[in-house]
């Protein structure tokens, strides 16, 4: 059955970020009332408070949380306490004060970085409690799990309808381009642009490139997370992902080709490659919820980079 989202009080958790500001998007598109999205920032609603996650979720509806502390390998390698803490308490606190809230519907964003470091590729939502994650982003993505034990825990003791989804690694405009704590794809895309810019003859780049990676489109994400919130009602997680793979060392090609560096390109060895694959098996979204990713990886590279130069100062 699916749940019609019209009439429907959202605290959209994340929403002024970057994916959450395409789910917004979405929602206003299908006609559900500003007055009806609420998005709390964290200068003046800060989730990681307990007082402030009851007030938030009084007369909500459904709740759609991504709020959270993110960010690339460098982030999670500089910063293990804080994204371990700040993500496991901001969930915990919401999904208890959503169920004594009597919230009707409690939608989790999960991350691949919950996934073990060897999982068999392609990641199959059944395989994600046999390993340890890769170690620079466990503490982040250990936190974000245990949402899953919690949504699963409650559903089963209270009946609680609470949904897991496995967002893969996201990419597109409105991308964090902060080399403190960028992803890869828009920390590539900086580099060779600045590059350019600086008339650099090369760039540096972490690791050796012989990692891969799986990239989804961030509104196709934001598209997926709206179905699974009308349509999906059940305890076992759901990957999000566009069902492709491609290294590093091709990727950066493909960002060096549609930018236009010329320059070379230096392979920095002393730095991590992170997870050595990643690879979804987008199977069951598809079965549960009819989502397949539309967008095609180049076009939405291409999209990406043309927003980020007309944004760069
Ligand atoms: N980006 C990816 O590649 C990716 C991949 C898989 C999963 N995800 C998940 O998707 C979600 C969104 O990620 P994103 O990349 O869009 O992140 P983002 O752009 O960094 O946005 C983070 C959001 O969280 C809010 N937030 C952070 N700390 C808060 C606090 N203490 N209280 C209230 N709000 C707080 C921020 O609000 P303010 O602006 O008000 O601080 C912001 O809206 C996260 O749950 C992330 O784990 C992301």
């Amino acid at each position: 059955m699916l749940m019609d989202l019209k009439n429907k009080k959202i605290l959209l958790t994340g929403g002024s970020g970057f994916l959450g500001s395409f789910i917004h998007e979405i929602l206003t598109k299908r006609g559900i009332p500003e007055s009806n999205i609420i998005i709390p920032r964290s200068e003046i609603d800060d989730l990681r408070k307990p007082e402030i996650c009851h007030k938030v979720v009084q007369n909500i509806d459904i709740v759609i949380h991504l709020a959270a502390k993110v960010g690339g390998i460098g982030f999670n390698m500089e910063h293990p306490g804080e994204l371990f803490y700040e993500n496991i308490v901001m969930g915990a606190h919401l999904m208890e004060e959503a169920r004594l809230a009597k919230v009707q519907k409690f939608v989790a964003i999960g991350t691949i970085c919950a996934y073990p470091k060897f999982t068999p590729v392609p990641f199959h939502e059944d395989d994600i409690w046999y390993g340890y994650p890769e170690e620079t982003n466990a503490p982040y993505g250990l936190a974000k799990k245990m949402l899953l034990v919690q949504s699963q825990a409650y559903r089963k003791q209270y009946g609680f309808n609470s949904i897991h989804l496995l967002p893969v690694n996201l990419y597109g405009p409105r991308d964090n381009f902060s080399p403190e704590s960028s992803h890869v794809i828009p920390a590539l895309i900086k580099k060779c642009i600045d590059a350019i810019n600086n008339k650099d003859a090369f760039i540096t780049v972490w690791g050796d490139g012989s990692a891969s990676r799986e990239f989804l489109y961030v509104e196709d994400c934001a598209k997926a997370i709206v179905a699974a919130t009308e349509a999906y009602d059940k305890d076992a997680p759901i990957n999000l992902g566009a069902g492709m793979e491609i290294t590093i060392k091709d990727l950066i090609h493909l960002i060096v080709k549609i930018t236009g560096f010329t320059g070379e390109i230096r392979w920095d060895t002393s730095k991590p490659n992170g997870q050595p694959r990643r690879c979804l098996d987008v199977s069951r979204a598809e079965n549960e919820f009819g989502f397949k990713a539309k967008t095609n990886f180049e076009e939405g590279l291409a999209k990406t980079i043309d927003w980020y130069k007309a944004h760069q100062h």
